[in-house]
């Protein structure tokens, strides 16, 4: 089988239990939630059915190989070198997001959030008794980017503690560059904020662009960031459930662990072996899960070339952002469903008159999206 034919496979996942395929009928192609349709890297495959075999399935802790696996993986690709002290194993990365707010910011401070983003970046802070302000993502040129004035203006406020970041961002598809982080560090750090940086998708890059993990800018921005990556995107083993934190600062480590014990889980072993079989062996895999990717993305872009339909620059992701404001729809969720496709709208964002779609799937499955897509959008107009 050639490599490409190997990410082309159509892959029945209808009775899975997925949350992808299970939300809608079965004629509808469901192209929202981030979880792509390929088969998981062979070496994740053999490592979880040896370790089935083994039939013993008790308590299990993280063992060191998966650190050093994970350190090899930052300094090769990030040039960052995280201390093993420093890591806190997880079994995903909304509950980090949320328990980093709990546990590292008071009620009623302010959380700022630049916006329109993943849900669980703006649910943090208001399920926690916390102000949120959204700062906006503006486009600079032809690519989405916070808008740096109004991250000041909100830094300013007495109450502001806080800066959840996004990176590469979510929807949006914007990979920051070292010039922005800094720009915003060197507010962090002016005005004192935690930062709690959401780096899930950084193994994702599409574009020329070089992922910076936030806290490797300098040793200040490590002391005041929580570092939250996981494997889960990159290899497509969410289910599994696994997620790490990296936190250097002892205090900060210190009240998030306080926060967690008792109620959030260790990771499942079964986690354990993926995230290491992923991160140890399943570079050629993911190489060509690039490769693919970008051409979905290329093949996309093509599709709404000559439509109403705008897309940004995409950077990072499998997650394209597309701007329907120019179609007036008003609920472009039941539009899309009652034409076969399932979207996320971009209102659960923040951004209404957009949406977003996950092109993590065989050709085949993003081109038959896109004629209903196409067609219905046509009809309308
Ligand atoms: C930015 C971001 N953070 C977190 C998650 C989910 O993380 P987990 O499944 O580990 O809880 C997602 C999933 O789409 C995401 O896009």
């Amino acid at each position: 089988m050639s490599q490409a034919s190997y990410f082309d496979e159509i892959i029945d996942r209808i009775d899975h239990n997925s949350d992808k395929w299970g939300k809608y009928s079965s004629d509808v192609i469901p192209m929202w939630i981030a979880d792509m349709d390929f088969d998981a890297p062979k070496c994740v495959k053999e490592a979880l059915s040896e370790r089935v075999n083994e039939g013993v399935y008790g308590y299990s802790y993280a063992p060191k190989s998966l650190v050093q696996a994970i350190q090899e993986h930052c300094l090769q690709r990030y040039q960052w070198s995280p201390s093993s002290a420093h890591f806190i194993h997880l079994p995903g990365l909304v509950c980090a997001l949320h328990l980093c707010v709990r546990a590292l910011s008071e009620p009623n401070d302010r959380i700022l959030v630049p916006s329109p983003v993943y849900y669980h970046l703006t649910k943090a802070p208001e399920m926690s008794d916390r102000k949120l302000d959204r700062i906006p993502f503006v486009l600079k040129g032809n690519r989405w980017s916070v808008d740096l004035d109004s991250l000041e203006e909100s830094c300013k406020k007495a109450d502001a503690s806080m800066l959840l970041l996004c990176n590469p961002h979510n929807p949006g598809a914007t990979v920051y560059t070292r010039e922005e982080l800094l720009a915003i560090h060197e507010l962090a750090q002016r005005y004192d904020l935690r930062v709690v940086s959401d780096e899930i998708h950084c193994d994702l890059i599409l574009s020329a662009a070089q992922h910076i993990p936030f806290a490797s800018l300098n040793d200040d921005a490590a002391q005041r960031t929580v570092t939250l990556m996981a494997p889960s995107k990159t290899f497509n083993i969410a289910g599994l459930g696994y997620a790490f934190a990296i936190i250097a600062n002892s205090q900060l480590r210190q009240r998030f662990n306080h926060a967690r014990a008792g109620l959030i889980p260790a990771p499942n072993l079964f986690a354990l072996v993926a995230a290491e079989a992923a991160y140890r062996h399943g570079q050629i895999w993911h190489q060509e899960l690039l490769q693919y990717l970008r051409a979905n993305c290329a093949y996309l872009r093509q599709r709404i070339s000559g439509t109403r339909i705008h897309m940004a620059e995409h950077e990072a992701t499998y997650l394209a952002w597309l701007d329907i404001r120019e179609y007036h729809l008003e609920n472009p969720h039941d539009f899309f469903l009652e034409a076969g496709v399932g979207i996320s709208d971009g209102a659960g964002f923040g951004a209404p008159g957009f949406i977003r779609l996950n092109f993590g799937c065989p050709r085949s499955q993003l081109e038959q999206a896109m004629n209903r897509i196409l067609i219905a959008l046509d009809s309308q107009s």
